[in-house]
């Protein structure tokens, strides 16, 4: 299976560790053998029909943050995503470039442009998906390939697809959750060591679980992002992130979380997906199953006649949402190769 990666930062270099170092493991076990034909960054990209040394490339792009010591004619300076979608001959291609959730680009041309070129795909991006969700399956459909984003939600907890078909035969009635570990980790830090959210915030951000600029998580969209995901993926509702009511936290004090504990509760960001899609905090009991704390994810789905099914795991990481393209890679292989 030939592979174009197309971002080549935490998520995909963790992609090309686990291709190099599990090779013989995923052929063996799943006849899975992907060849990473070409890799894009932000500045160009290396193309090799044979295959790519991946180890070469991590080291390359780690020691120097570029791929130009691959050398003339293998490393392309200027090659965008687009240009090596056209000109690589590849199965699969994987986008793994930085989330933007006004326009979705540049991950949203990329999907596109590999859908009308027949190639199956794998994305971790959730830009394009909170723009046109919709329309890229529909697309992906119209062009008879495989669209898969089982890492743009829970990281590498494979939720999307245990909903949709672990859950098979129950009627799904409604979805709740922690989906994003950076608020989950603020708000676990106010409530057991007493932290203002300012503080509890640098500490996330000195951790490296928040961006200098935290709007988008604090602010829920990527909590509301992921729930339309997941809504959409899950029960087949058609919705943008526009139609999501969003609340974040930044409201929330370590008072309302104090007052929250003295009645057994305890404050979360959830987002709810019911009867209309929202997101915003909320009291929930100490003893319910969606209490995790630090930085993980958990999943609820109100199922008939199955009852609440929880799904509790880490929400992102490299290797967490590497190990999430493999299985999507791996199912893309077992569909087509019959
Ligand atoms: N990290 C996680 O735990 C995680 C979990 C789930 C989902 N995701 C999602 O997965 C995606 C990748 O995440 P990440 O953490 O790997 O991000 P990252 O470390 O910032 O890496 C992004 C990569 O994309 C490249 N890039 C930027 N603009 C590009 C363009 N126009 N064309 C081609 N390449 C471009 C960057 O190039 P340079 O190297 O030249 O800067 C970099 O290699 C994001 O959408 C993120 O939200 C991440």
């Amino acid at each position: 299976m030939r592979v174009l990666l197309i971002g080549f930062g935490v998520v995909g270099q963790s992609f090309a560790e686990l291709v190099d170092s599990e090779a013989s493991a995923l052929a063996q076990n799943y006849g899975l053998r992907p060849k990473i034909v070409g890799v894009v960054d932000s500045k160009g990209a290396v193309l090799s029909p044979n295959g790519i040394d991946l180890k070469k490339a991590l080291t390359y792009k780690r020691e120097s943050g570029s791929l130009e010591r691959f050398g003339d004619g293998t490393y392309l300076r200027g090659r965008t995503g687009l240009d090596a979608i056209k000109e690589v001959d590849c199965e699969v291609v994987v986008e793994a470039t930085p989330t933007d959730l006004k326009k979705g680009e540049p991950g949203l041309s990329h999907l596109k442009a590999a859908m009308k070129e027949g190639r199956h795909i794998v994305c971790t991006n959730k830009g394009p998906l909170a723009v046109a969700m919709p329309a890229l399956i529909e697309l992906a459909s119209h062009n008879k390939i495989m669209f898969k984003f089982s890492g743009t939600v829970g990281g590498g907890t494979p939720v999307l697809d245990f909903a949709k078909k672990c859950l098979e035969g129950s009627q799904i009635r409604s979805i709740s959750g922690i989906l994003n570990g950076t608020t989950n980790y603020i708000l676990s830090k106010m409530s057991s060591e007493g932290s203002r959210m300012k503080d509890a915030l640098a500490e996330a951000q000195r951790l490296g679980y928040a961006e200098a600029d935290p709007t988008y998580d604090v602010g829920g969209f990527d909590t509301a992002c992921k729930l339309v995901i997941i809504s959409n993926y899950v029960l087949g509702s058609s919705l943008s992130l526009g139609d999501v009511k969003v609340k974040g936290i930044s409201d929330v004090a370590t008072e309302d979380i104090e007052r929250a504990k003295a009645k057994g509760q305890t404050v979360k960001l959830i987002g709810r997906m019911d009867k209309r899609p929202r997101v915003g905090p909320e009291e929930i009991p100490v003893t319910h199953p969606l209490n995790v704390s630090g930085t993980f994810n958990a999943f609820s789905f109100d199922t008939h006649p199955a009852g609440e099914i929880t799904l509790v795991g880490k929400g992102a990481g490299g290797k967490e949402t590497a190990s999430s393209v493999i299985r999507d890679l791996i199912e893309i292989r077992r569909t087509f190769a019959r």
